[in-house]
Order: C-alpha cells, then structure tokens, then sequence
C-alpha cells in the first residue's frame, strides 16, 4: 500500500531480514581506546527478523521466541512495542528504522499507526562476544526497510544499529555494527571509518564456546576502571595491542598464517595482562595450541564466552575434538577468504 504524499511504499506481505554473527580476531578492548582492530562476520549463525503487517491488531508486536535475557522485559514473549521500556534494544531498533525509512508519515497510513507484528529469532549464542545483539539489531532494521520499500547501504544499517549497540554497553567502539552490517572481514579504527580486508589466501577458524555468558558492559566497564586508576600501563598495552593488530593486517593481507598465528598468541597474552581472559578461556586456548592451531586466542569482551583457533585443514577435527573433550559447549568451524 502506498504512503499518500509520500514515496514510502508499505509491503503488504512479510519480509524477512537477515545478519550474520562475527568474531575479533585482533584488538578487542584497545579499540574502544582508538587502536585498530580486525573483526569478521561469521555466517555459519544468524539473526533473523521477519515483518508481517496485522490486521485486527492495533500497534506493533514483538515476538523474541529464542531470545531469553535479550532484554529482561522480553523474555520469549509477545509483547507490543509501546509496553516496552523506551531503552528496550528491541525497540529502539524499531523506531530508529521506521524514523529513518519511513518518516513520520508511516504512522499515519491509511489514518493509523502500523500495524506489525515483527518476529525475532537467532542461532547466536547470546552474550558470547559473537555479536548477538548486533546481528539482531541489524536483522530488524533490515527487515523494517524491507518492509518500507528501501535498501539501505551498509554504512546506513550501521550508524543506526550504533545507536542500538549503545544501550548494550554504553561506549561501544563500534566494531560489532560494522562487521555484521558490511558483513565483509574488517580493519576497523573507532571514528575512522572502515576498511575492508582482503585475505591473501583463505584460512580456516575454529570458534569454540566456554559456555558462559559474559557481559560486555562489566568487562568494558572493569577496563575502564583500571586505566582511570593506572592510565600509563594500560596506555601502553592498548599501544601493543594496536601493533599486533596493525602487524596482523599485513600478515592477512599476504596470507601468512603462520605470522596470523604468532600475532594471534601475543594478543591473547596482551588481554590476560589486561585482566579480561579467565580460566576457563585460557584453558581452550592451551588446548586449541597442543592439538595444532596455528595461534588461539580469548575473542570479544572476556570473563567468558569464545575462543577463536586459527588451523590447518588437516588438524581441524583434531582441534575440534580436542576442544570438545576440554569442555567447549558449541564449536563452530568457518573460513575466512
Ligand atoms: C566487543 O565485541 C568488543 C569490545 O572491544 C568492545 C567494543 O569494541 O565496543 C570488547
């Protein structure tokens, strides 16, 4: 249906959008202190929002099925947009699409507020560093513009979900909207823009799940604390951790993984002298190294959630295995390139 006085044209059936999960291979924490980092999208799991127009209901309606601890209002249940909390992520993510894609004129087709129910559903694991509310953000803005007959670029997908990532924690670098929203492996400087980066040659990660959740705003809140208290010394490992990643760009760019590895063990050691890994992360990083990853380190915040293990084809189900046999919850083998 189209907007009267308006190009905004309405789909009147549902329309589905989709974002990939991602990983940090270098330069978590520092980059949130302006060093360079490298993330990227991990396809093998998804955010999926679909966008189906009521009739008979007023409003808009949210259905999170899977996605318990989202928000604490949300848990796995229906409920209408304006019950929300004005900070739900859900919401915001919302409004800020049918604001930039549809102008206020949307709530007033046909004389009413849409009507929407917007469904929700994710294979991400939440609250492991693999960018779940990231993903799922983008999949609704996405399906949102869809659904208003638009096809934002990625630049615009991700300033919004920015917005939306501010309410997951409060000073995100903005890396996690960037690569799930460009959906391309990234050299990412907070307020720089984005570079895309080309591999040399593909290689091969193995992603595997400590099982604990781990929140980012406590992570990224404790670092903040210990530089205020210590600025000198986490200076310099931010400093060191940018090099690693500034290094690791090359050695991606040439497809030299045994350089992707080295740089790969020296940031992980830079982030447990941060105070960010945890037993349990160290130990799948020693394991991952003794079967015959090329490197492994802690990705994203810490405290919990993944590792990520470059490898070989050849030792890949030995990592696999080995990582299982040590605990890991859920292993995910992607390539990269
Ligand atoms: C979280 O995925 C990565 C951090 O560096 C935080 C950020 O960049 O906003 C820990």
């Amino acid at each position: 249906m189209a907007v009267e006085g308006n190009q905004t044209q309405v789909r009147p059936r549902s329309f589905v959008g989709t974002a990939p999960g991602k990983v940090i291979l270098f330069g978590e924490h520092a980059v949130v202190y302006g060093q360079p980092a490298i993330a990227v999208p991990v396809t093998d799991v998804q955010a999926r929002a679909t966008v189906t127009p009521l009739t008979g209901t007023d409003g808009i309606w949210l259905l999170a099925a899977d996605l318990p601890g989202f928000t604490d209002d949300s848990m796995g249940r229906r409920y209408r947009l304006d019950d929300a909390e004005s900070d739900d992520p859900l919401r915001v993510a919302v409004e800020l699409a049918l604001a930039a894609f549809g102008g206020d004129t949307v709530r007033w087709h046909g004389g009413t507020e849409p009507r929407l129910l917007i469904t929700i559903n994710s294979t991400i694991p939440i609250a492991r560093g693999l960018g779940s509310g990231a993903a799922v953000a983008t999949a609704v803005v996405r399906a949102i513009a869809g659904h208003l007959g638009q096809s934002p670029s990625p630049e615009e997908v991700s300033r919004l979900v920015y917005e939306v990532e501010k309410l997951h924690h409060g000073t995100p670098s903005g890396i996690d909207n960037t690569v799930v929203a460009y959906e391309r492996p990234v050299y990412f400087v907070r307020g720089e823009g984005v570079t895309q980066l080309h591999a040399g040659s593909p290689f091969g990660l193995i992603i595997a799940d400590t099982g604990k959740a781990s929140s980012t705003r406590r992570v990224v809140g404790h670092v903040r604390s210990r530089w205020k208290a210590d600025p000198d010394r986490h200076q310099w490992l931010f400093d060191q951790i940018g090099d690693v990643a500034r290094q690791a760009r090359t050695a991606i760019e040439e497809g030299d993984r045994h350089a992707i590895g080295r740089l790969m063990a020296q940031n992980h050691h830079l982030l447990v002298a941060l105070g960010v890994s945890s037993p349990d992360l160290d130990t799948l990083v020693g394991v991952a190294l003794e079967a015959g990853a090329t490197g492994a380190k802690m990705s994203g915040a810490g405290w919990g959630g993944n590792i990520v293990a470059l490898v070989e084809p050849r030792v890949t189900s030995d990592v696999a295995d080995a990582l299982s046999d040590a605990g890991a919850t859920r292993i995910i083998s992607t390539t990269v390139g």
